[in-house]
């Protein structure tokens, strides 16, 4: 079975008294441990097919069905539960809550489903591990750099083991190391878990890594290389 089946998925969005398509008629199939990604410029709809698959958004035409659920009838409860026990998101701006700590905000993921407080303190410290942060672990939002506050952001995604991981340009404010370390990571996870990666980036470091590269053009598929 498919993780992901998209058919004839169209977006609009409404811009005053006319409409911006965003997405046109895509039609896109992700199984289970696929380790791809959207590729295209700036404005060709990358972040817009992302977050529709994560249920973050809903498509205006067409169907996405995402581990089973149709993503354009379901409830924001529904939409929120699949979300909370199935997907990680490494967002394009990190969407770190301010007022939290590092620890605070990779606990914050594991608050939504059944867990006691020590498996949650070991599962937080794995993943600051993960992406060599755990020196940082009292610190807020605000006192980090961008880089961190980035591998924060991806420890938050991961640390709960999702099926599915979201990952917006999750390289964008790293260095090469950074970089490379963290696509390890999630390579290893991939490989360990069958967890499935769905990209959206322009960054050549995590294109080298992909299998798979669908190439998004003005919001329509014009390659997909599987
Ligand atoms: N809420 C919205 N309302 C109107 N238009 C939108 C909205 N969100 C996105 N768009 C438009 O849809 C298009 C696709 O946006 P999207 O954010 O998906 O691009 P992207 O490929 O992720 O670009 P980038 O590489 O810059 O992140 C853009 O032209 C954008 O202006
Ligand atoms: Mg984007």
């Amino acid at each position: 079975m498919n993780l992901v089946t998209i058919k004839n998925m169209t977006k609009r969005y409404p811009i005053g008294n006319s409409e911006f398509t965003a997405l046109s008629n895509i039609n896109l199939e992700f199984e289970k441990g696929e380790f791809c990604g959207i590729i295209g410029p700036s404005g060709s709809g990358k972040t817009t097919l992302l977050n529709i698959i994560g249920s973050l958004d809903t498509p205006s035409a067409g169907s996405t069905v995402v581990l089973g659920k149709d993503i354009g009838n379901l409830s924001e409860k529904e939409a929120a539960k699949l979300r909370s026990r199935h997907m990680g998101f490494i967002f394009q701006t990190y969407n770190l809550l301010p007022v939290c700590t590092v620890y605070e905000n990779v606990e914050f993921p594991l608050l939504l489903i059944n867990m006691t407080p020590n498996e949650r303190k070991k599962k937080v410290i794995s993943a600051l591990e993960w992406v060599h942060l755990t020196d940082k672990i009292n610190s807020r939002p605000n006192q980090l750099s961008g880089g961190q506050a980035q591998r924060v952001s991806i420890a938050r995604a991961m640390v709960k083991q999702p099926e599915l991981v979201l990952a917006d340009e999750p390289t964008a404010n790293l260095d090469a190391e950074n970089s490379r370390n963290i696509l390890d990571a999630m390579v290893n996870l991939n490989k360990e878990l069958q967890t499935t990666f769905i990209f959206a980036t322009h960054d050549e470091k995590v294109i080298t890594y992909l299998k798979r590269k669908i190439f998004l053009v003005d919001g329509k598929v014009t390659s997909d290389g599987k």
